[in-house]
């Protein structure tokens, strides 16, 4: 083993010695589980015992593992949750909170901002349009640099919309549809290009899939996006399988970004292993090229500075910290970001709508007598257990799904008020709020699939095509 003690912490960065202290982290490990020799892991921990001190010296903080210094922008990452805290992070949310996870300390955790009335008023006034009700009702409640692009805006210079979906199953849940709902929403305020990753490379890295099962659930995938009601003269959809090898220039954007970000980075930010296998640590730069307009030459002509907004859920944020720690490194600007919540399960708001448990979600493809039974069979509810015990002291709502899902999709706020006033004073009955759910999400779910019928093979190849859109960069 070498010796990299003798110069001592002099000249290193912060960084440097985080990553060295991490990748002799590793050693320590590796020297204990192959049984080495005594005096080895002995000189082996004495080095480590060593950096930690240095490292205290230098930035002021105890070394934690998968905690980056905090002055390196993609540190401002939550780490590993502790203890009692919420749990977020790409592949998984719980919280022990009835509520759902409490958004406000993410935000902290995250180093993100609140999207406050101020900005929602703001978001009116520059679009000249009433907020979506995913701003009004704080269900996109966190931004990185919101403002930024509405000065943009305001100086009557273009930006664009990129959101994405990882194709693991032909069913689709309500919950998906969330950013998409809302993406579409913001190209038709602001009249902006979109372009939609479709990871199938990501499913087949994490998912015992076969390369061919994610292609085709990214086909399927479209069809359901494309029935949101994306303009396809304004909108580019993606499968990274064929863009990847199709686009020069985004391929070039990939390599920029891996080779700007260290393993002890993406260890950091996404918790990855030694047997993780080594296309996970590579994938997210391939999540993060579609941030970057000259990914797109089709669409921005070679410009490499038009400013990107992405809508995504709050678990989607590691990756674009990332990008965003990036991009002024290979000169370009950092996407801006707007947060949504999660969309809870039936079962209550510990955790989100997941499509591998049917019981837990209520899929597009759910006829209204799905929905109805889903709904009163497995919605938990706030309610009491008899009727006297809610007339008399009422339900709650902040821990009703009913009453959460009817926050998302019933568009008037006096009505929702209304059903919140007469729920909590016991006025309204569990039943009745069902009712109320079920026929707000029946028609809904309806004139979905009689929009997805619509959407031919011909429709997806056409917006999945390499194509100048409607603007002129
Ligand atoms: N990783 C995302 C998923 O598993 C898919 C995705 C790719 C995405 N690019 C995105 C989501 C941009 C939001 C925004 O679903």
């Amino acid at each position: 083993m070498t010796d990299c003690l003798g110069d001592g912490a002099g000249d290193m960065t912060p960084m440097d010695l985080y990553e060295k202290l991490t990748s002799q982290g590793d050693t320590v490990r590796t020297l204990k589980t192959e049984k080495a020799a005594k005096a080895d892991i002995d000189a082996a921990v004495q080095l480590l015992l060593k950096l930690k001190v240095d490292y205290k010296q230098v930035t002021g903080q105890d070394y934690k593992t998968g905690c980056p210094p905090s002055e390196c922008a993609v540190s401002q990452d939550n780490g590993p949750a502790a203890d009692g805290e919420d749990m977020v992070d790409p592949w998984n949310v719980s919280t022990t909170n009835a509520k759902g996870v409490d958004y406000d300390k993410l935000i902290v955790r995250f180093g993100s901002s609140k999207i406050d009335q101020e900005l929602v008023d703001r978001i009116e006034r520059v679009s000249g349009q009433k907020a979506h009700r995913f701003l009004r009702r704080g269900i996109f409640f966190s931004h990185r640099d919101m403002h930024q692009v509405l000065d943009t805006y305001e100086k009557n210079k273009s930006f664009y919309l990129y959101t994405g979906r990882g194709p693991s199953s032909d069913a689709l849940h309500m919950g998906h549809l969330i950013p998409f709902i809302f993406t579409k929403w913001l190209q038709d305020t602001f009249d902006i290009p979109l372009v939609i990753q479709l990871t199938d490379d990501e499913k087949y890295l994490w998912k015992d899939l076969s390369l061919e099962d994610c292609h085709r659930y990214t086909m399927e995938n479209a069809k359901d996006i494309i029935a949101c009601g994306f303009d396809i003269n304004k909108t580019f959809i993606f499968s990274d399988l064929d863009y990847m090898g199709a686009s020069p220039d985004f391929y070039r954007n990939v390599v920029k970004v891996q080779k700007h970000v260290t393993f002890n980075q993406v260890k950091g930010i996404f918790g990855f292993g030694d047997s993780d296998c080594i296309g996970k640590i590579a994938f997210p730069a391939i999540q993060a090229a579609p941030s970057f307009s000259s990914s797109f030459p089709q669409i921005f002509k070679g410009r490499k500075d038009v400013q990107c907004l992405i809508p995504c859920a709050i678990d989607q944020d590691p990756y674009f910290r990332m990008t965003r720690d990036v991009a002024p490194r290979i000169g370009y600007p950092k996407p801006a970001l707007l947060h949504s919540t999660f969309f809870p399960a039936l079962q209550g708001a510990q955790t989100k709508m997941s499509a591998s448990d049917a019981n837990s979600s209520i899929f597009l493809t759910d006829t209204p007598k799905q929905i109805k039974n889903k709904v009163n069979k497995h919605a938990f509810s706030g309610g009491k257990d008899t009727v006297e015990e809610h007339r008399k002291y009422g339900g709650n709502p902040d821990v009703d799904v009913s009453f959460m899902y009817l926050t998302f999709f019933l568009e008037d706020d006096e009505q929702l008020e209304k059903i919140r006033q007469d729920y909590a004073s016991g006025a309204l009955l569990t039943g009745e709020l069902k009712k109320r759910l079920i026929e707000t999400l029946q028609p809904m779910i309806t004139s979905h699939q009689e929009r997805r019928k619509q959407v031919t093979e011909e429709t997806v190849k056409q917006f999945m095509t390499p194509r100048p859109l409607n603007y002129s960069f």
